[in-house]
């Protein structure tokens, strides 16, 4: 069969990660974290004296950073001129500078290039998930799902995954999320959208194995 391509786009919190690793997973599909690849590139700024709130400076600088995705959904991976990422990218301190990095239109040209060779050379194809792929990365995608869920779902997923980690209140991660969400939504390059051809999945009363379900019967029907 041909390479079959799912694009997952939604808010922070709605389960994509899980959903996508899983289905690439049971699907022997490819699987990835576009998430990863701005948080690591929000990393290497901070970690390099970028001033992230400076969109020259984050441009000037974007292209420098050599990021690669490892796109096993079982162990997926991703590195920063050649140093594990994975665990500093989820830290508090990026996830409140991403937003403004990948805001830059440079940024996100350089990523979404990267995203597209990583797409097309997927044996068997790939779920990707993000906030755009569906509209500006692979408008051509054979699959798109958007996933929603209220704010007091996905607060509480957060703060569940972040558990003995740098879980605070539920309302402070609540806020959180929503001041994200305001800001992926509503820059002029790639805001968070949903595309009018993607189906749209609320998982605000579904368990994860449930979504899981949905999403592998939509593969199901496309391919
Ligand atoms: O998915 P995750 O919460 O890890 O994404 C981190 C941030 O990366 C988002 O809040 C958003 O600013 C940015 N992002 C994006 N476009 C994507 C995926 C993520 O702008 N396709």
């Amino acid at each position: 069969p041909a390479a079959v391509i799912v694009a997952i786009d939604g808010p922070a919190g709605t389960g994509k990660s899980s959903t996508s690793k899983a289905v690439a997973g049971k699907l022997g599909l490819g699987y990835l974290d576009t998430g990863a690849q701005y948080r690591a590139i929000t990393w290497w700024m901070l970690t390099n004296g970028i001033d992230v709130n400076d969109p020259v400076a984050v441009a000037d600088a974007c292209a420098k950073p050599v990021i690669i995705s490892g796109t096993d959904p079982a162990a997926p991976t991703i590195t920063v001129d050649g140093a594990d990422a994975a665990g500093p990218i989820r830290s508090a301190e990026v996830t409140a500078a991403v937003s403004a990095v990948s805001a830059v239109p440079e940024v996100r040209a350089a990523i979404t290039d990267l995203q597209r060779s990583i797409a097309a050379e997927a044996p068997l194809g790939i779920v990707v998930e993000g906030r755009d792929i569906g509209i500006t990365v692979l408008p051509d995608a054979d699959l798109k799902i958007f996933l929603t869920a209220s704010a007091e779902a996905r607060a509480a997923r957060r703060n569940g995954e972040l558990k003995g980690k740098e879980a605070g209140d539920l309302a402070a991660t609540r806020e959180a999320l929503i001041k994200r969400d305001a800001a992926d939504s509503s820059r002029k390059t790639s805001p968070l959208a949903k595309a009018d051809d993607a189906v749209e999945v609320d998982t605000t009363d579904l368990t994860l194995d449930q979504v899981i379900e949905c999403v592998v019967t939509l593969i199901e029907g496309v391919s």
